[in-house]
């Protein structure tokens, strides 16, 4: 029996390629950039496996051939896909939720501890020659036991992370359209608009997806809301920062600190970010272990099986 054609655009981890081309027959590539020729080499495939920085806007969707019945994202994020785009040609699509929201939790907990605590400036130090020594006034950051965390989007992930800082000793405040049934509330504290919210944030954690409605989120005029000296970090999306902003705050030291995985439009990010000493960058690395990587690989091929033999999946993208 003929096995399904599955288009993968990214080289992918070793075992989540190896179960492709058991299962599929996979056209699998050895490159970590976006694939280019997306529409020539998916001919004929019946399912595409895609990756976040690949759009799949809703041209390139138009233009996609008609054997193709699903695409799945290895990631939990589909801001680079048009869905509305993919419904209108019948295209399921699949994403990869739950399996990453540790991980991503501990990266934006990393985020967290390496910003207040100074941790990039003193690797650079380090790392330039220029340490000479342990002093009593060097590298002084700020404690992060005891305070707020507000997050924004308590969401899978955000709620994991707000599992992660209590048992740190912060107090959790958080954001989000609606609250939380008290199951999965806890002892977190709902604030139903942004003036309370932002100034409870001692430190500020981004966990919303890229919507409309969260574009440019952190704003001027939200930082102005936070307490001075507060730490913003983000490991969601890019686009719900405004990057001008941000950066303003970080020079004139409104913000104290903050921790960037993420950067609208990535792989580039506004140079604004470069020189400044207050603020550790890192390459979008939230997912970033073997472990998670193969899962999510796992959940994304899941996905595309059971849209080919007719069922719902349960990463069906709604
Ligand atoms: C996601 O899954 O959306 C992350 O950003 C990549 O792991």
């Amino acid at each position: 029996m003929s096995r399904p054609t599955l288009l993968v655009t990214r080289r992918l981890p070793p075992a989540v390629e190896a179960r492709a081309a058991a299962e599929f027959d996979a056209r699998l590539t050895a490159s970590d950039l976006p694939m280019p020729d997306v529409i020539a080499n998916s001919a004929g495939a019946d399912a595409i496996l895609t990756c976040p920085g690949d759009n799949f806007d809703a041209e390139l969707i138009a233009a996609l051939p008609a054997s193709v019945k699903v695409i799945a994202t290895f990631s939990v994020g589909f801001d680079h896909i048009d869905i509305p785009a993919a419904t209108a040609r019948s295209i399921a699509v699949c994403n990869t939720p739950d399996v990453l929201s540790v991980t991503t939790a501990e990266t934006a907990l990393l985020l967290i501890l390496s910003a207040a605590r100074r941790a990039g400036e003193g690797e650079r130090l380090i790392r330039a020659g220029r340490w000479e020594g342990w002093a009593p006034t060097q590298l002084l950051g700020v404690g992060v036991v005891g305070r707020r965390l507000g997050i924004f989007g308590m969401g899978r992930i955000g709620r994991v992370l707000a599992r992660l800082a209590r048992g740190i000793g912060m107090t959790i405040h958080y954001r989000d359209m609606a609250r939380l049934p008290p199951s999965l509330e806890g002892d977190a504290i709902f604030h139903d608009n942004d003036v309370s919210f932002l100034g409870a944030c001692d430190v500020l954690s981004l966990n919303a997806p890229a919507l409309p409605e969260t574009y440019h989120w952190l704003n001027a005029d939200r930082i102005a809301l936070l307490p001075r000296g507060a730490v913003v970090v983000n490991a969601a999306r890019g686009s719900l920062v405004d990057d001008a902003a941000l950066i303003a705050a970080l020079t004139s030291g409104r913000v104290g600190f903050a921790g960037l995985d993420v950067f609208e439009g990535e792989p580039k990010m506004s140079p604004g970010y470069l020189p400044l000493e207050n603020v550790v960058l890192l390459p979008h690395l939230g997912s970033a272990t073997v472990e998670t990587r193969d899962t999510m690989g796992f959940l994304a091929l899941d996905g595309i099986a059971a849209v080919l033999s007719g069922r719902k999946p349960g990463n069906l993208v709604e």
